[in-house]
């Protein structure tokens, strides 16, 4: 799976992905609705080539991690950004989600159209133990998928599309809803795709790991 993403990321410049947006609005806005101070920790799940760091840069948060299974977005992301400033506040991780455990607990978990790619039930299992472990307890989890009248694919791949109860449904176990809302993207060539949002909220369990 990394090197169909690799393959898209040299194949495809900024503004020829589906996905790209100037400016990430709805990530800063449900971002700002989770409340954490600017050096809680937070991550962006496939956070790819997005400019959600350089806008929480600009925001002045001091604890950021951008995960993505292709290095080459990464390297692009930080293309952008001076080496002082990424140095101090950004960490990279290039990791296939699915596999990865996290090391560290986090204030808000970011993930735009990233889980809808996950179509296999051991594959969405997976992700929700990953952000039962990942998100401190009070923490944040914030997801969009493509909504129930959205695609089919996105890059080519089968997604598997959400309602805000779906996806509420999902993660329970540890999270509750706080707040959803359905939300059109408009991708760079003008078609429109309705993404489903959702801030959801880590429960008090031992799962979650403390934050470091
Ligand atoms: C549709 S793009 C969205 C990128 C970014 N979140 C945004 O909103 O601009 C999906 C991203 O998820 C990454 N990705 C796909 N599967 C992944 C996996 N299993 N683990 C980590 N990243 C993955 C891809 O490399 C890509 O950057």
């Amino acid at each position: 799976m990394s090197a169909k993403w690799e393959a898209t990321y040299a194949a495809k410049s900024e503004t020829e992905r589906s996905w790209t947006q100037p400016l990430p609005a709805e990530s800063l806005a449900f971002i700002t609705d989770a409340g954490a101070p600017l050096d809680g920790p937070i991550i962006d799940i496939g956070g790819g080539a997005s400019r959600l760091v350089d806008e929480l840069l600009a925001r002045q948060h001091t604890d950021i991690t951008v995960l993505d299974i292709s290095a080459a977005a990464l390297a692009e992301a930080r293309g952008r950004i001076s080496e002082p400033v990424a140095e101090a506040n950004v960490h990279w991780i290039v990791a296939d989600l699915t596999e990865w455990t996290p090391q560290r607990g986090y204030a808000v978990w970011h993930d735009r159209a990233v889980f809808h790619f996950l179509v296999e039930p051991d594959d969405q299992e997976a992700y929700v133990a990953a952000a039962s472990e990942g998100v401190v307890e009070g923490g944040s989890l914030i997801l969009a998928t493509f909504a129930p009248a959205g695609p089919e694919q996105c890059s080519g791949l089968p997604v598997r599309r959400w309602s805000a109860d779906q996806l509420a449904a999902r993660f329970a176990e540890h999270f509750e809803l706080v707040k959803s809302a359905v939300i059109s993207h408009t991708t760079p060539w003008g078609s429109t795709q309705p993404f489903t949002w959702v801030l959801l909220r880590r429960r008090g369990t031992s799962v979650g790991r403390a934050t470091t």
